[in-house]
């Protein structure tokens, strides 16, 4: 069985990777400070798996600690989600996320240098194109200046792991650039934990639908789209977490890539469609009013997705109905305590 280290893999997009990495036989092997997640998501995993979860708690920032792991295991391939994800407050605390999400992966590269563990999977971001000019967007398209400190760690990221590759082409190494991960696992065990006010649109909407807050509010219904609502490429956190499975597959059978890869639906839904979607699949009402536009977002966006396709033999499978019962569903299941 081979062993993966999954970094931040007690959160949101970890913890759902991890199931599926057992699904395919491997042995995820977690690292996190809990700084985002909690024992919740522990207990989920081990329900849909039947097997408890292998976790360190410790600072992917703390060199030593890192060390200790790979002294202690032979890893296959690494998942680096460990990272402060959120836009806002990247704003209002950009050292915090320069230094966190930096440091990180640097102190990943270089054991993987000294430890000789050549396949790493990227956690990207949609966010490196910033408004892009041309939509679908390909991965060879051009990059705007992110609009957020997170936007920039994640462009950085992406710099660093390419003058890497460039001293160390022996490597295998995939760069996934999410687009919109919302939705939960069907099983109802794991999902995004709430912790604060949600910047994201999905769990604001599910936690307002139960009355934890109040009326969700459409950020801008004046746009040149459709319906006037941004539009975004909105994609299952399970599929997503399937795509991390096949990079890495994919990556263990090379000897030498760097590889930027969109991951996304292929097709945009707007704010107003996600509300009513919402509402049609799980015969709910949402309450929300439109308000001013929110300073940063982007007014369209969604992936070019052939390369995963043609690369990863990989492909979304569920829809956005699919996602935002799965998300109302963990909401309920949340609620139940
Ligand atoms: C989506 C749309 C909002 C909340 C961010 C990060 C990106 C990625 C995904 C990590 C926008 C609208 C939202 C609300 C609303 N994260 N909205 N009312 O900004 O597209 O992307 O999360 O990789 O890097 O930037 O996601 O969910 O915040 O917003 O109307 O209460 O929903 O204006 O149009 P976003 P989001």
């Amino acid at each position: 069985m081979k062993d993966i280290l999954v970094t931040g893999g007690a959160g949101y997009i970890g913890s759902h990777t991890a199931v599926e990495l057992i699904a395919a036989g491997y042995r995820p092997i977690l690292v996190d400070n809990f700084s985002n997640t909690d024992e919740r998501l522990l207990e989920g995993m081990a329900r849909i798996t039947g097997q408890e979860p292998i976790v360190h708690r410790g600072d992917c920032c703390d060199l030593e600690f890192m060390r200790t792991l790979f002294q202690q295991y032979t890893f296959a391939g690494v998942i680096h989600f460990a990272a402060y994800k959120a836009v806002g407050e990247s704003v209002a605390q950009p050292l915090k996320y320069y230094h966190n999400n930096i440091v990180s992966l640097t102190n990943l590269l270089q054991l993987l240098e000294v430890f000789e563990v050549r396949s790493l999977v990227f956690s990207s971001s949609c966010t490196v194109y910033g408004q892009p000019e041309q939509l679908p967007i390909r991965e060879d398209g051009p990059e705007n200046k992110a609009t957020s400190p997170y936007g920039c760690t994640k462009q950085i990221g992406e710099q660093i792991l390419s003058d890497f590759y460039r001293a160390h082409s022996d490597f295998t190494i995939g760069m996934l650039r999410y687009f919109n991960p919302i939705g939960a696992h069907p099983s109802g065990w794991i999902g995004e934990l709430p912790f604060g006010v949600p910047n994201n649109l999905v769990p604001f909407l599910t936690q307002a639908t139960a009355g934890h807050r109040q009326a969700l509010t459409v950020f801008g219904a004046d746009y040149d789209t459709p319906d006037g609502s941004c539009i975004r490429d909105f994609i299952h956190v399970v599929d997503l977490a399937k795509a991390h499975v096949k990079t890495l597959d994919f990556l263990m059978r090379q000897t030498s890539c760097c590889e930027a890869i969109n991951l996304g639906q292929g097709k945009g839904n707007s704010v107003f469609e996600v509300i009513q979607t919402f509402e049609a699949v799980n015969g709910v009402q949402v309450p929300h009013s439109i308000g001013a536009r929110r300073a940063g977002d982007v007014v369209q966006i969604w992936a070019d997705a052939s390369k995963a396709k043609r690369l990863l033999d990989w492909q979304t499978e569920l829809t956005l109905g699919d996602a935002l019962r799965d998300a109302w569903n963990w909401q309920c299941h949340l609620d139940k305590g």
